[in-house]
């Protein structure tokens, strides 16, 4: 496909047509009339593509909920300031119609476009499942911790200094190798190395920050023996759930990396973790990962636009359709 010329308006417009078609009292048509316009929305997914998974999952929820649902590509869109006000166009200048609500989906490589786009709207008062604020944090592993652990939300032990002297204090204020060094802003498992003695630990945050990568050092949770929760919490509730297994001898349970994904019953515990992880972090849809430790969960990141294919496959619930369920609600 081209530079996407569907970017903005990949529409579909809802079948209410019918209503009006079966019924020919006044009365009646005036009626459906009247719900169906208060309950249609406009809602446009800021995503880079409808091929994705979860965009197209989402999208095709709208639609089947009757509302008109857009795709705006946040790296081609267009926001114009002035004093009396700002407006948005999608790729090629189409001019975006008033919208209901937003659900960013911006990729980890593309966060700084993506909340610039977010902040349009918040600006604009349409409401979004994850504010620009809420994107920035959770792209950012220590700033979540930090505000995770002030909300009194038990975490791995985590350390961090900008030093390149303090790397023998990290690994021992975590309680000793093994520890996981981590960069701040990867993804996807990438730049997160287990490191077995002080000695590789040190050699391994050198290496980081001679190519300029932050990162913090973290206790290795040896009793999640390479498995993670990941809960989907959409508007203060938990709506699914799967555990992450990483693949034998690994440690990193993502799917990316090659990780399974299994059923999991929360425990009560891990269920009031996850939702008070998510409220702490300003977001009304996220995807938070807690490792099962010795004394109860750690919350160990979370996700503003976590990935519906793998969860919906496991769990066949339908998640993208929870979600929209969820805007449509808090946007009226
Ligand atoms: N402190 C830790 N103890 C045990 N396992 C960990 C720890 N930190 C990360 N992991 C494993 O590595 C995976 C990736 O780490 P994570 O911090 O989630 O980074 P990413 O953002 O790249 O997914 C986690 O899903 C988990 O399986
Ligand atoms: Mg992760």
């Amino acid at each position: 496909m081209g530079p996407l010329e569907a970017t903005f308006g990949v529409e579909v417009l809802p079948v209410f047509g019918a209503v009006e078609i079966l019924t020919k009292s006044p009365t009646i048509w005036w009626r459906a009339r009247r719900a169906i316009t208060l309950s249609e929305m406009r809602i446009a997914i800021l995503s880079q593509s409808a091929e994705i998974y979860s965009t197209r999952r989402l999208i095709e929820a709208g639609n089947r909920a009757g509302h008109t649902m857009h795709l705006l590509d946040y790296i081609h869109a267009r926001i114009q300031l002035t004093a009396r006000g700002t407006r948005c166009f999608g790729y090629g200048s189409a001019p975006v119609p008033k919208l209901t609500a937003v659900i960013p989906r911006i990729a980890a490589s593309a966060t700084q476009a993506g909340i610039a786009i977010v902040g349009h709207f918040e600006a604009a008062g349409v409401y979004t499942c994850a504010s620009s604020e809420g994107i920035l944090l959770s792209r950012d592993k220590l700033r979540t911790l930090q505000v995770l652990a002030r909300e009194g939300i038990a975490i791995p032990p985590t350390a961090f200094s900008h030093s390149g002297l303090e790397s023998r204090a990290l690994v021992q204020s975590v309680g000793g190798a093994p520890v996981v060094v981590k960069v701040l802003r990867g993804t996807q498992g990438v730049g997160v190395v287990l490191c077995d003695t002080v000695g590789a630990a040190e050699s391994v945050i050198e290496a980081f920050r001679s190519l300029q990568a932050t990162v913090l050092v973290q206790g290795l949770i040896k009793e999640a023996q390479g498995t993670d929760v990941r809960c989907i919490v959409v508007g203060g509730e938990v709506v699914a759930t799967m555990l992450r297994r990483a693949p034998a001898g690994a440690f990193r349970s993502n799917l990316h990396r090659g990780g399974r994904a299994e059923r999991v019953k929360l425990s009560d515990v891990e269920r009031d973790v996850a939702i008070r992880s998510a409220r702490a972090v300003g977001l009304d849809v996220a995807g938070v990962d807690i490792l099962r430790g010795k004394k109860g969960p750690l919350v160990l990141e979370i996700n503003s636009s976590p990935g519906l294919e793998g969860i919906e496959g496991i769990t066949k619930l339908d998640v993208a359709g929870a979600i929209v369920r969820h805007v449509a609600q808090a946007a009226r």
